[in-house]
């Protein structure tokens, strides 16, 4: 499975958003990552469903919508007006998860679910015919700028072998503290989307079209050293 890039805007520059995106499509970023907040599943708030709307309205590369929400059957309407093409909620954040993929899926909108650092594998066993992905966080959910959790990569080689046995095409997102060396365990454990945050495309001080090609050169060494 090709390895897909998505870059985390919430670490980008939000004062020049609309260059930073245009960098981005110059250099043919797969996907944009977005990171919907609300001060209650997570202390931190970062990008809005309004600005996602935006976003989708002035780009063509597809949307990875991030939701890091308490009752997230309560933005079903905000992100299906965002089209994205991939939106993941976290199991954690709801009692109803499958109720809840199948109100979110629309045509175009694959659907998929997020799981803590602490939340076990096992706990998508019930739920992997349901979804199109899955999105596991390589740190606590909240803030860019973590550290990886490290025990998270047995929790990917799991993963990916849960989703091999139901449908080899679903992705497998990773998410948190992404750069050029975790990149390689992931993807060596299964990883199929990296989200490339704050340690990756966006290092303070690179140029951001440079540094997603490096980025992305980089990925493609390690798929190809795979096969
Ligand atoms: C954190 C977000 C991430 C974040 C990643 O809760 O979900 O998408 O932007 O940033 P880094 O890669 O810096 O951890
Ligand atoms: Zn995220």
């Amino acid at each position: 499975m090709a390895i897909k890039i998505a870059p985390s805007l919430m670490c980008a520059n939000l004062l020049e958003l609309r260059r930073d995106i245009t960098e981005l499509e110059r250099a043919q970023a797969d996907m944009l990552h977005i990171d919907v907040m609300d001060g209650h599943f997570v202390p931190n708030l970062a990008l809005s469903f309004d600005v996602a709307e935006q976003i989708s309205r002035c780009t063509a590369i597809p949307l990875d919508i991030h939701l890091m929400v308490d009752c997230p059957e309560d933005f079903i309407e905000r992100v299906q007006r965002a089209r994205p093409a991939y939106v993941s909620f976290h199991l954690e954040s709801t009692v109803s998860p499958i109720r809840l993929v199948q109100r979110l899926k629309a045509p175009g909108i694959k659907v998929g679910l997020a799981l803590n650092p602490s939340t076990p594998a096992e706990a998508l066993e019930y739920l992997l015919d349901d979804i199109d992905y899955v999105l596991l966080m390589c740190v606590e959910p909240g803030y860019a700028g973590q550290r990886f959790i490290p025990k998270v990569l047995g929790k990917i080689n799991t993963v990916r072998r849960m989703l091999d046995a139901s449908d080899a095409d679903k992705a497998l997102e990773v998410d948190g503290n992404i750069d050029f060396e975790y990149a390689r365990q992931c993807v060596a454990s299964g990883a199929s989307i990296l989200v490339a945050g704050s340690s990756s495309v966006f290092r303070p001080g690179a140029d951001l079209y440079t540094a997603y090609c490096d980025f992305r050169n980089h990925v493609s060494r390690l798929s190809q050293e795979l096969v």
